[in-house]
C-alpha cells in the first residue's frame, strides 16, 4: 500500500522501472514528492521488517552508525514516522528507552533511514540505519560530506556533486522530492554491506535470474532540526520479468550499450556487460517475433 490509498498494491514483480533507453548518465532525477507517498508498505513487510530485527540483533554495528549531536533529528524524525504509520492505520511497535530513535523508527517501516545536517560549511551523514546497503559500508561513510560518501561514484564530482549540494541547501520543509537509482546484481539479497567497486558480479548460467535492484529514495527537510532525511526503499526481481515487456528488454539495452567502462568497473559488470547484451538482444528478437 502507498500511504493515502485504501488497498495495499502488490509490488510484484517490479513496482518500478527507471530505466528509459537513453545514454547513461548520472542525472538527479528529481521529482515533487506527495508526503502521503513518503513511506511505502508492500506485501514484503512483514518479511523485511523480521530480517531488520534480526540484522539489529546479530549486526548492529554494520546497520547503525550514529553521531552524539544528531539525537534531536533522530527524535523529530522518529516523531514523523510514528505520526505517518498512526494516521494510516499500519502496527507499531513498541520503543523501549534504551533504543536509539532512528533505529526505532527504522524497525518499524521497510525503508532505510539516513539524516544529513548541515556543519555550516557542508551536509554529512550523522545518523544512519541501513540494513539494505547495495554495496557499501556504513560505518566507513558515517560523517562524510556527500562529496566523500560518492567518492567512488565515477563522475559524481564532475556532474553531480555541485547541483546535489545547491539543492539541498535549497531544499524546503513543503517541497520534498524523490528520486530513484538502478542496478544490475548477481544476487537478490537486500543487506550487502561490503562495497561493490571491487568485485566483479558472477555469472549464472541463465542470465535471468540476475537481479534488477531499483531504489525509491526519497529527501525531505525536517521543520525543527533542519535535518535533511534521506530515506531508501528498495525493489528487487528478476531480469527475467522483462522478457513479458518488450519495451523495458529494449530500453535496458539502449541504454547498456552506451555504459563506459569506468562506470561498468565501479558496477562490477565488466566481465558481465557483453553477455547480458547478446541475452537482451535475444530476448527482444524473440519479443518481436512473438
Ligand atoms: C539528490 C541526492 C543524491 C543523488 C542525486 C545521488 C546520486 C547517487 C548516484 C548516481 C549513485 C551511484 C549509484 C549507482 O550507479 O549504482 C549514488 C551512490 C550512493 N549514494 Fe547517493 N545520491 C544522493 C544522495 C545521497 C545521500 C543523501 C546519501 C546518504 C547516505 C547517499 C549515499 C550514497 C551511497 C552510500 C552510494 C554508494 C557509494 C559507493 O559505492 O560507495 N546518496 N548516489
Amino acid at each position: 500500500m502507498t500511504f493515502g490509498q485504501d488497498e495495499w498494491v502488490s509490488s510484484s514483480p517490479l513496482r518500478y522501472f527507471p530505466v528509459d533507453g537513453r545514454p547513461w548518465r548520472l542525472t538527479m532525477g528529481l521529482r515533487p514528492l506527495e508526503m502521503s507517498n513518503w513511506l511505502e508498505v508492500d506485501e514484503r513487510r512483514d518479511e523485511e521488517i523480521a530480517q531488520k530485527q534480526s540484522l539489529l540483533e546479530h549486526s548492529y554495528s554494520a546497520v547503525v552508525a550514529v553521531e552524539d549531536n544528531s539525537h534531536p533529528a533522530q527524535l523529530e524524525l522518529a516523531q514523523r514516522i510514528g505520526n505517518a504509520l498512526d494516521v494510516n492505520g499500519i502496527s507499531i511497535q513498541p520503543w523501549s528507552d534504551l533504543e536509539l530513535p532512528i533505529v526505532w523508527a527504522a524497525r518499524n517501516v521497510q525503508e532505510d533511514l539516513c539524516i544529513m545536517e548541515h556543519d555550516g560549511t557542508r551536509w554529512r551523514l550523522t545518523a544512519a540505519c541501513v540494513c539494505f546497503p547495495s554495496r557499501w559500508d556504513l560505518q566507513e561513510k558515517i560523517g562524510q560530506t556527500l562529496l566523500e560518501i560518492h567518492g567512488p561514484v565515477p563522475r559524481y564530482r564532475e556532474d553531480l556533486d555541485s547541483p546535489v549540494e545547491d539543492f539541498f541547501n535549497r531544499l524546503s520543509v513543503d517541497r520534498p522530492k524523490w528520486r530513484l537509482n538502478w542496478t544490475v546484481l548477481d544476487t537478490d539479497e537486500l543487506h550487502l554491506p561490503s562495497p561493490s567497486a571491487r568485485r566483479a558480479l558472477e555469472l549464472p548460467k541463465d542470465l535471468g535470474g540476475l537481479t534488477f535492484r531499483v531504489e525509491r529514495q526519497t529527501l525531505i527537510r525536517l521543520p525543527l532540526s533542519n535535518a535533511i532525511v534521506f530515506t531508501i526503499r528498495n525493489y528487487t526481481a528478476p531480469l527475467r520479468v522483462l522478457l513479458d515487456r518488450p519495451g523495458h528488454v529494449a530500453a535496458l539495452k539502449d541504454t547498456l550499450e552506451t555504459v563506459t567502462s569506468e562506470v561498468a568497473d565501479y558496477k562490477g559488470w565488466s566481465d558481465l556487460l557483453l553477455p547480458l547484451l547478446l541475452w537482451l538482444n535475444d530476448a527482444s528478437s524473440e519479443g518481436a517475433e512473438r
